[in-house]
């Protein structure tokens, strides 16, 4: 069965975890039915800023401006497999936390965790603050993943694409895609 993902990407460093993660998702096209993205306006600056372009509706996918609640993200009924919130400010954090679904971003996560369907968080922020922690915290109880942009190294990663991909790699999985990539223990190094 193909599935439906949807994107959302929001104003915390780490633009190119996004990027990344469309350029995989474009590469994955023959298991996705569907790829949805909705963008937040600080996204778009931190994507300009970090990354030094604006290609990010440059992608065959579906998007949405994040007031755009006549969208399918934004109702259970389009039946998505999956929301992948990346990279995931704490803004937005304490919005889902709390059922602020005052924009796109927001009422598609209430839409995933009321339809116990996969909502992936993938939050950047150091350090953590209580009620950083907290969110988060409640954001699990309701059902959905925090999958924080933690990198890892045990792959010996050489470039900052390649450091980033570790995580990006880590989503992917979370949401049910086939993919290729590093797996502990089948390295022959
Ligand atoms: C360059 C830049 C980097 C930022 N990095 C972070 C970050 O890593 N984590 C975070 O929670 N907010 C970060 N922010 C602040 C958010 O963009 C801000 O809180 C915004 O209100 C989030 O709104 P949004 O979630 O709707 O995008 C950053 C802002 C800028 C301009």
């Amino acid at each position: 069965m193909k599935k439906k993902i949807a994107v959302a990407i929001t104003g915390a460093s780490g633009s190119i975890y996004a990027s990344l993660l469309l350029q995989k998702l474009k590469l994955l096209e023959e298991q996705l039915e569907e790829v949805s993205v909705v963008m937040s306006d600080n996204a778009k600056d931190v994507w300009r800023y970090e990354l030094g372009h604006s290609d990010y509706e440059s992608y065959p996918f579906r998007f949405f401006a994040k007031s755009d609640f006549m969208s399918p993200i934004a109702s259970g009924s389009a039946r998505y497999d999956a929301l992948i919130i990346c990279p995931c400010s704490m803004g937005t954090l304490g919005r889902i936390a709390t059922g602020i679904s005052n924009d796109l971003v927001t009422r598609a996560a209430d839409v995933m965790l009321k339809e116990r369907r996969k909502l992936i968080l993938v939050t950047r922020e150091t350090p953590l603050n209580l009620i950083q922690i907290r969110n988060m915290a409640s954001v699990t109880e309701a059902g959905g993943i925090i999958c924080p942009a933690s990198p890892s190294y045990y792959s010996k990663p050489t470039s900052i694409e390649a450091v980033a991909m570790t995580v990006v790699d880590r989503v992917i999985d979370l949401a049910g895609l086939s993919s290729i990539s590093y797996r502990w223990g089948e390295s022959k190094d």
